[in-house]
């Protein structure tokens, strides 16, 4: 598959063309960023350990009948996918209160949820990606009824196969973001990706933090985090 001209570079990814209208190549970056792009840096290797967790779980949802925008590992840094055209709905499940749920209602971090929880932002970088809720997403008409159902379906069902695989990792799944997209014909597959970037993973056993808040916080041991995290879920694929 040749890579032809690059389409778009975003704050961790760049997208190019290929000679196939349907499909798309994503090369992964060290360039890790926080804050809406207040906070920039780099993770030595996370373009690398992104890309391909990223794939191993997205084929595992593919197995598990999740549709997915994967199709193929190019290299360590690339990835052939479908080209979709991006939902701007950023779903956010979390399971145990952290980060920004945390930070909104007042409570510590740590506390286990009943049943998950599933929130929307407007992916929309100028607007800080404010949160909206469905019905704001449909006068937005930035969905129809039938995807935010979809989307919805999907994203819980993504929580229940993820956090199980994360437990026999001795890995605790407690939040993540998704990104959905439509294909050609309208059909919702999942998109973006499922990294260290964009979930909370916590030893199950110590609580340490094994995901990027290390770098939003500053708290060190970044590159580390995310290669004992990758090294978990390939020694449990
Ligand atoms: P939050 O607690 O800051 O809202 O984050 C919830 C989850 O979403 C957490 O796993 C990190 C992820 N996330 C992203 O992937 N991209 C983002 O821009 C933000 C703010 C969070
Ligand atoms: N990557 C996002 C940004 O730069 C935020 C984050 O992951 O915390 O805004």
């Amino acid at each position: 598959m040749e890579k032809k001209e690059q389409l778009y570079e975003g704050k961790a990814k760049k997208v190019f063309a290929t000679d196939d209208p349907e499909l798309l190549i994503v090369d992964y970056k060290d360039d890790a960023t926080a804050f809406n792009g207040l906070k920039k840096g780099t993770i030595v290797g996370k373009g690398v350990i992104n890309n391909q967790m990223s794939n191993r779980l997205m084929a595992k949802l593919e197995r598990c009948g999740i549709p997915t925008h994967f199709v193929k590992e190019l290299s360590p840094r690339e990835t052939l996918v479908k080209k979709v055209s991006i939902v701007p709905l950023e779903v956010i499940i979390r399971n145990i209160s952290a980060g920004s749920f945390s930070k909104r209602y007042g409570v510590e971090e740590g506390i286990v949820f009943d049943q998950p929880t599933i929130e929307f932002s407007y992916k929309n970088d100028a607007l800080g990606d404010p949160l909206l809720n469905t019905r704001h997403a449909l006068a937005l008409k930035l969905a129809t009824p039938e995807e935010i159902n979809t989307i919805e379906k999907y994203s819980f069902r993504i929580n229940e196969i993820l956090k199980d695989f994360w437990k026999t990792c001795g890995v605790t799944l407690v939040d993540f973001k998704l990104e959905f997209g439509r294909l050609s014909d309208g059909t919702i597959v999942l998109a973006d990706e499922i990294s260290p970037d964009t979930c909370r993973l916590w030893d199950a056993k110590t609580g340490e933090k094994l995901d990027k808040d290390r770098f939003r916080r500053d708290l060190g041991g970044v590159e580390e985090a995310y290669a004992e995290i990758m090294g978990r879920l390939e020694a449990h694929l």
